[in-house]
């Protein structure tokens, strides 16, 4: 039987070309060699996202995005979290056998009490029971669908480092119930930096959109922060945030032809967005095309969920059934 490969994209914000290098591109590329199952973490975004119209728009942007950049829902489950309540019932299980340390020292949780100490106001201020559980609610996913890999970017290491754990657990306490997941992770794209030329991130606001209308994006593309040096001088590439971002979207001999240009002295900046531009809108041209004619007939992408939600389900049942016995319930 093929191993299966799965990861969550959290609808918290319009996919950009950070997720599209750092999770979509990469797990994309598994669908070959595995039974793969890839799902939009509503529940998770739920810890943020606090306004029903704003998680039901973002989920079909999720939804279409994957789908237009060449997800195919017949070899691969596409499926919304929160259409598989097996999923819920297994996170209360597993929490019986997480012990609370563990989440203590989760880093989303920790930064959340650093931030509220440093700003002297009481830890635990504006932290959510959600937000404190979610570790063991991405275990979950994972463990539900009995995962061998999850494609994830670097930030999501320790999630799944404590789903390994928490599968551990359970079976010496219950006996081998669980398969136990590995992280899959990128170092190449791991470090994709945004306008700002800090790691590209919804919560800098620094991120560029994938189906940004291109014009816009041009625009954003020209706002990469860079440094006052002269064409003339010769710049080290693998240090230029440019360069970085650049490398990922432009033809093998573009890139080659740029590098050299970094290393000798001889480009300037604004030649290298004019080609970023150029190739992020070349790159997208046909997927676009693809993803606002799904976003126009949102029907389709319920119909493709609705259909990943029942396969994904008859595996989460089956999970659920081992665990319930495994545990006397
Ligand atoms: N926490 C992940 C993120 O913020 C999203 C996610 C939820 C996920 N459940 C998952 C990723 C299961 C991989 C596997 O990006």
């Amino acid at each position: 039987m093929a191993k299966v490969a799965l990861t969550g994209i959290k609808p918290s914000g319009t996919p950009h070309i950070g997720n599209y290098l750092g999770v979509i591109q990469p797990a994309l590329e598994l669908v070959n060699e595995f039974d793969a199952y890839y799902f939009i973490a509503d529940e998770h975004a739920l810890t943020t996202v606090h306004d029903a119209k704003q998680m039901r728009e973002l989920s079909y942007e999720v939804a279409a995005t994957w789908l237009a950049l060449g997800l195919d829902p017949d070899r691969t489950v596409v499926y919304r979290q929160s259409d598989i309540p097996e999923v819920f019932e297994l996170t209360w299980i597993l929490s019986c056998v997480t012990p609370k340390g563990l989440m203590n020292r989760a880093h989303a949780y920790k930064d959340a009490v650093a931030a509220n100490e440093a700003a002297g106001r009481t830890s635990d201020d504006g932290v959510s029971m959600g937000l404190f559980n979610y570790p063991i609610l991405m275990a979950s996913d994972i463990i539900v669908v009995d995962a061998d890999v999850v494609p994830v970017g670097s930030d999501q290491r320790q999630h799944v480092e404590y789903a390994r754990d928490i599968a551990e657990t359970f079976n010496r306490i219950f006996g081998e119930t669980l398969r136990v997941p590995e992280a899959r992770i990128d170092d190449n794209v791991a470090t994709i930096v945004g306008v700002d030329g800090r790691k590209m991130s919804k919560s800098y606001g620094n991120e560029i959109p994938i189906f940004m209308e291109p014009r816009a994006q041009r625009k954003l593309v020209m706002r990469i922060v860079t440094d006052s040096r002269a064409p003339e001088e010769p710049k080290d590439p693998s240090t230029d945030n440019l360069f970085r971002i650049y490398e990922h979207f432009g033809s093998p001999s573009d890139v080659a032809a740029v590098r050299t240009r970094y290393e000798s002295g001889g480009i300037g900046y604004g030649e290298v967005k004019d080609m970023l531009a150029n190739a992020l809108e070349g790159r997208f041209a046909e997927p676009r095309a693809r993803y606002d004619d799904l976003m126009a007939h949102r029907e389709r992408i319920d119909e493709i969920l609705a259909d990943g939600a029942a396969r994904a389900q008859k595996v989460a049942r089956a999970t659920l059934d081992r665990v319930r016995r495994a545990v006397g319930l």
